[in-house]
């Protein structure tokens, strides 16, 4: 990194950009493509229009962000990088070991993010010590999403146990809705596997299973029963859900065709998106078994290196523009997240957000807070990649709950 190009990544460029001297774009790749996506990025958006930063879109749909990762990659191997891309947890420590990533000490630096930004985050915004990343949320993805009217209607109270969500589940089924809205995506199997490792083990055995890779942990006998619950997850979701994308999933509890959904808060940025407000239409728990936990994963802007210098300041006013409070307000009151930085008061924020901010804090004090697997925030893609081989072949019945543990396993040891 030249110190040219250093400075040009701070507050100087920023300032410059906002006289529009210079005719600025970026172009972000992302992969927030659903109606609740859209209203959050369409926030970042007239954010920079504002400051006179033009914007292309580079949108790869599926969700999860696994497509847009294969883009990404075919991009850069062109020659072609964007020039913002959004990414996630372990994604981003390759790319900066990789040297592909601009470096953001100095705007970091000016606008104080290592006081701002909790240690959870900086650990995958910063690689080598160095800024390269700025978060822009955290999703906590651990939640139930739920149908007030249909709970009512079906007499069910917000389960606190295993027993109790699974005889939800079954009342609704009895009653011929669909228990469990789900799509046929590994990532949204990946999802609700995460919180099935963690209500089977609690957070040590997350530790070791998820994150450590022990391979004790990986083939026990917590781990079969991890599998067991994804198989009765599975006798509730509909025979339709193949193929079928998380939102439309999030639609069906919407519009009551469903009782739940096992999935991260941006699925709250569907509800709103659809008029409906937390605590009435739609109301959010944690998955029984993992109160006092958290799972996380946090969306962040990596900036590729770029020679040009109108794009390596509107590089600048993004990351800037992206760190400020009143964005990271404004973004994640719509987005279904909660904001990356610390400092920020939880009062614009809705009962779901609220809850979802304190218990970040309360999991962060207690040693309770854990990166997402499905959300590359446990371990590196490959590994990740590998476990949602085997979680996937399960669900659609490749294998029983015992081999699972055992593909597992094998599936880890290989990637690694
Ligand atoms: C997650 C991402 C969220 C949300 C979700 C579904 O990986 O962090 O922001 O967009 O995928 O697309």
């Amino acid at each position: 990194m030249t110190i040219l190009r250093k400075l040009q990544l701070s507050a100087a460029a920023v300032a410059l950009s906002t006289t529009g001297v210079v005719a600025q774009e970026v172009e972000v790749l992302h992969w927030w493509t659903s109606g609740g996506e859209a209203a959050a990025l369409n926030v970042l958006r007239e954010d920079l229009a504002g400051s006179g930063i033009g914007w292309t879109d580079m949108p790869v749909a599926g969700g999860g962000g696994s497509d847009a990762m294969t883009v990404l990659r075919a991009r850069v191997t062109a020659g072609d990088p964007p020039t913002a891309v959004q990414m996630l947890g372990f994604s981003i420590q390759d790319w900066a070991a990789e040297g592909a990533l601009a470096n953001l000490n100095d705007l970091a630096a000016e606008q104080n993010w290592d006081d701002v930004v909790p240690a959870a985050l900086q650990r995958f915004s910063t690689y080598d010590g160095d800024w390269v990343a700025a978060p822009v949320n955290v999703h906590s993805t651990n939640w139930v999403w739920a149908n007030t009217a249909l709970m009512e209607e079906l007499g069910i109270e917000q389960p606190g146990t295993w027993d109790e969500f699974v005889a939800a589940m079954q009342a609704a089924q009895d009653a011929g809705y669909t228990a469990l809205a789900h799509g046929g995506q590994a990532w949204q199997d990946a999802t609700i596997f995460d919180s099935m490792v963690m209500g089977v083990g609690g957070p040590e055995f997350y530790q070791a299973a998820m994150v450590d890779l022990d391979p004790e942990a990986l083939g026990s006998a917590q781990m079969v029963e991890a599998f067991e619950r994804m198989a009765v997850l599975r006798g509730f979701v509909d025979d339709n859900f193949s193929g079928r994308d998380w939102n439309l999933a999030s639609a069906m509890v919407a519009n009551g065709d469903a009782l739940f959904q096992i999935m991260g808060d941006w699925a709250k940025g569907e509800f709103i998106n659809a008029g409906q407000t937390a605590g009435e239409e739609f109301q959010c728990f944690r998955v029984p078994g993992t109160e006092g936990t958290v799972t996380f994963n946090s969306d962040q802007f990596a900036m590729f290196n770029v020679t040009d210098a109108a794009a390596m300041e509107a590089q600048a006013a993004m990351a800037s523009a992206v760190m400020s409070p009143e964005f990271q307000v404004a973004f994640n009151t719509v987005k279904g997240s909660v904001p990356a930085r610390t400092d920020i008061s939880p009062e614009a924020f809705d009962a779901c957000g609220q809850m979802g901010m304190a218990q970040l804090a309360e999991a962060a004090a207690s040693g309770g807070l854990f990166g997402s697997m499905a959300h590359g925030h446990a371990n590196n893609p490959s590994v990740q990649n590998a476990m949602y081989d085997v979680i996937t072949a399960h669900f659609n019945g490749e294998y029983d709950a015992e081999t699972a543990a055992q593909e597992m396993v094998t599936a880890v040891e290989l990637a690694m």
